[in-house]
């Protein structure tokens, strides 16, 4: 088959390997019909992640058709149609069993991490992939629901949701900030719809992607490239701060803004994957009554999101904005890591 393999910072190309084989009696097989690729696909190519080895097949995003299962695989069978999970999920362990599959202790690529695939082993990049645990860490994607929808499933949609907005107790009526809107940010915006916030703020250097936020869901928004920024911000909420603040970029300026902009008894919730440390003011947040949460996504969320997308609760539809065939990834990349020049929220690779 042929795959997008990573040959260490800066070097990536779609060649012919082997078709991935089933090795556990719970692994299955899924032929890849629509993947994408995610900012930290661009962190791996800088050499932000060092654990990614040369050879490895990359890509932690899918939706695709089961051709074959392992003997212990119980509620799935060939040809069903699935969303394949970024974490995989052994379903058993401690962390499964209270829903944090981010750190399933299974030994399928490290004990302890769930992001695996396109990580520790082969991803969705390719034409065919490995999916271990394929019970739990598998959706199948109900009838009307298409693959540029399903596919939103995989990461990002589950990320806004669990690390932003529940992470964040986004609760009716709250004033909610999303720093960075990005696919992750939009997510978080997306999703905090659901819990009734009075106004939802995108704060971003781009224009181009605050204009895109409004269709999310955003009430406002901020370019934080601009002299008054927090001026104008602070003006959109009665001078306090907002209830929730959101990370949504990775970099320690965004996360001191979120610091700056929370009011006392709100909330800051980090998103964002960071390279390098953060001034924590907790000398200023103390008395203020922060609540501060960060951590990875366990997509332990799907099942009730694919819920809300297949009734049209939840348009994931609209991240979509380029489309290519997956022997043009190459070109894909090239769209995706311009994106401030073509406007690139997802872009959808299919067979
Ligand atoms: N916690 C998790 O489980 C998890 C999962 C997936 C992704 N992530 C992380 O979430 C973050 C966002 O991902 P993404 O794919 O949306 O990234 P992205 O790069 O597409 O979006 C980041 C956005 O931040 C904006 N930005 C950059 N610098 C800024 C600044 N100084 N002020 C305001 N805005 C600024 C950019 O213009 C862009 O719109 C990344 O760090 C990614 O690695 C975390
Ligand atoms: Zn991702
Ligand atoms: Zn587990």
């Amino acid at each position: 088959m042929k795959a997008l393999v990573y040959h260490g910072p800066g070097n990536k190309s779609w060649e012919d390997v082997p078709d991935p084989q089933i090795l556990r009696p719970t692994d299955a097989i899924v032929r890849i019909d629509t993947t994408t690729i995610c900012g930290t696909d661009l962190h791996i190519l800088k050499g932000d992640v060092p654990a990614v080895d040369d050879g490895r097949i990359l890509g932690h995003e899918g939706v695709g058709t089961i051709t074959e299962v392992g003997p212990g695989v119980q509620s799935l069978a060939v040809g069903d149609r699935v969303i394949i999970s970024c974490v995989s999920a052994c379903g058993t362990c401690g962390y499964c069993r209270k829903g944090l599959y981010s750190h399933c202790l299974a030994d399928e690529g490290m004990s302890g991490i769930g992001w695996i695939l396109g990580h520790l082993i082969d991803g969705t990049q390719a034409e065919l992939v490995r999916i271990p645990f394929a019970d739990s860490s598998l959706h199948k994607v109900p009838a009307g629901v298409d693959d540029q929808t399903a596919v939103m499933l995989s990461d990002i949609i589950p990320t806004g949701f669990e690390i932003g907005v529940r992470k964040g107790n986004v609760s009716e009526g709250d004033i909610v900030a999303v720093i960075g809107t990005g696919p992750v940010g939009l997510a978080a915006i997306a999703t905090s719809m659901l819990d009734g916030p009075s106004r939802v703020i995108a704060v971003d250097l781009d224009d181009n992607r605050l204009e895109q936020s409004l269709r999310f869901g955003a009430t406002d928004t901020v370019n934080s490239s601009t002299p008054g920024w927090y001026d104008t911000l602070m003006a959109m909420t009665d001078g306090l701060g907002v209830d929730v603040a959101m990370e949504a970029v990775g970099i320690p300026q965004t996360f001191e803004m979120c610091t700056r902009i929370v009011r006392p008894g709100g909330h800051i919730a980090n998103l964002g994957v960071h390279g390098a440390s953060v001034d924590l003011p907790l000398q200023d947040l103390w008395i203020k009554d922060i609540t501060l949460t960060t951590g990875l996504v366990s997509t332990s969320t799907t099942p009730l999101l694919l819920r809300l997308v297949e009734h049209g609760k939840l348009r994931a539809s609209a991240f979509a904005t380029h489309t290519f065939a997956l022997d043009e990834i190459d070109e894909a990349y090239d769209v995706f890591s311009r994106a401030a020049d073509t406007k690139a929220l997802k872009v959808m690779l299919t067979r």
